[in-house]
C-alpha cells in the first residue's frame, strides 16, 4: 500500500497555497517532486507528516499504507512519524542539536522510539553510522555536530531519519547546500537505502539534473498545483506540459554544458495571495490561447500520465 496524497489544498484564512496537488510513492520507489521556489513543495512534504503551522488549513486526501494521516493525534501521530514516515531537511544543522554528541541526539530517537533498549543504543548508532557510510565511524559518533563536514552532517541527519526503519523517506532539498560531488554521493546513499531496505523515498528538488538522476517517477509542481506526473525517461524525452519543457530546457546539467538561449523561463511563479483566474502558468506559458486565460485546466491521464493543460491533444 503505498503513500497517496489527494486534491490536497493548503490555505491561509484568506488565499489558497497548495491547489489540489497529488503525489504517489510506492514501497522502495524513488520519486521527485520538483518545481520552483514557492511552488508548494515543502507544505505538501510537511503535510504528509502532520507537521504544518497551525493557521494553515488543510483539506484533501493524506493516506499512508491506508491510515488517514490528517486524522491522527497524540501517540498515534507520534507512532506514525519516524516509524511510519521520516524527514531529512536542506540544512542538517537545522535537524541536528549543536550542543550534543551524534551518538547522544541519534541515541535519543532511538530511546524516545523504544527502538532498543539503553544498553543496545551505542551499537546501533554504530550500525546506523555504517548504514550511512560515515567513515570512522567510531570517532565520529562522539563528535559535536560542528565538527562535521557539511556532507557528514547530512549523513548523521539520514542516519537519525533512519533509526526507527520507516517504510518512507521524505527528503526536502537534501542536497541543495552540499557541493556537487558530496551531493551526488548523498543520492547515491539514497539510492541505496530505499533498495536495500525497499524504502519509498520522497525527494524535493528544484533541480531536473537531480530528478533525472535519482527518481523513477517525477511529480511536477507550480503554483501550488501538480501539473505534471509519469515516469521520469518518458516525461523527460517527451514532457507534455510546457512547464515541463521550460524545466527542462533550462536545466544546463542535462544538455551536456551547450549554452542555450533563453536559460529561464521569463517571468515568476505568482504570490499565492495574488487572485488567479485561468490557468496559473497562463502569464509564462509560450503557447497559451484564449481560454487558459479564462479557466483552470483540469488535470487530464494521457498514456500513464497526468496532466494539467488545455493544449495537449
Ligand atoms: N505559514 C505560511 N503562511 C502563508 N503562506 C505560506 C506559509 N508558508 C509558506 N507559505 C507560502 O506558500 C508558498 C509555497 O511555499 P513552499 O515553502 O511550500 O514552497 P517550495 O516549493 O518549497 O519553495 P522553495 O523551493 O523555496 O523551498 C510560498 O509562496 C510561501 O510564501
Ligand atoms: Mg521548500
Amino acid at each position: 500500500m503505498p503513500l497517496v496524497v489527494e486534491k490536497l489544498s493548503i490555505s491561509t484564512s484568506t488565499y489558497s497555497v497548495v491547489k489540489e496537488a497529488f503525489l504517489r510513492v510506492e514501497k522502495g520507489k524513488r520519486v521527485a517532486v520538483v518545481g520552483e521556489s514557492g511552488s508548494g513543495k515543502s507544505l505538501t512534504a510537511l503535510s504528509i507528516l502532520k507537521l504544518l503551522p497551525e493557521s494553515l488549513k488543510v483539506s484533501g486526501k493524506v493516506e499512508v499504507d491506508g491510515t488517514n494521516v490528517l486524522a491522527l493525534k497524540g501517540k498515534e501521530l507520534r507512532n506514525f512519524r519516524w516509524k511510519k514516515v521520516a524527514m531529512v531537511f536542506q540544512d542538517p544543522s537545522a535537524s541536528l542539536n549543536p550542543l550534543m554528541k551524534v551518538k547522544d541526539q541519534i541515541g535519543e530517537a532511538i530511546l524516545y522510539h523504544g527502538i532498543a533498549p539503553k544498553e543496545e543504543v551505542e551499537g546501533r548508532v554504530l550500525e546506523l553510522l555504517k548504514m550511512v557510510n560515515v567513515p570512522e565511524p567510531e570517532e565520529k559518533m562522539n563528535a559535536y555536530p560542528h565538527h562535521l563536514s557539511g556532507g557528514l552532517k547530512q549523513r548523521v541527519a539520514i542516519a537519525m531519519a533512519l533509526a526507527c526503519d520507516p517504510d518512507y523517506l521524505i527528503a526536502d532539498e537534501p542536497t541543495t547546500a552540499l557541493d556537487v560531488t558530496v551531493q551526488a554521493r548523498i543520492l547515491e546513499l539514497l539510492k541505496e537505502l530505499s533498495n536495500s531496505k525497499n524504502m519509498g523515498i520522497l525527494l524535493i528538488t528544484h533541480d531536473m539534473g537531480v530528478v533525472w538522476e535519482f527518481a523513477e517517477e517525477v511529480f511536477v509542481m507550480y503554483a501550488g498545483y501538480t501539473v505534471e506526473a509519469g515516469r521520469t525517461e518518458e516525461l523527460f524525452k517527451n514532457p507534455l506540459h510546457p512547464y515541463t519543457k521550460g524545466l527542462i530546457e533550462c536545466s544546463p546539467r542535462l544538455k551536456g554544458g551547450k549554452k542555450r538561449k533563453l536559460p529561464y523561463i521569463p517571468g515568476s511563479v505568482p504570490e499565492p495571495s495574488e487572485v488567479q483566474k485561468g490557468c496559473p502558468f497562463y502569464p509564462r506559458c509560450p503557447i497559451a490561447k484564449d481560454i487558459c486565460e479564462k479557466e483552470i485546466p483540469p488535470a487530464v491521464k494521457a498514456d500513464g500520465r497526468v496532466v494539467r493543460c488545455f493544449l495537449i491533444d
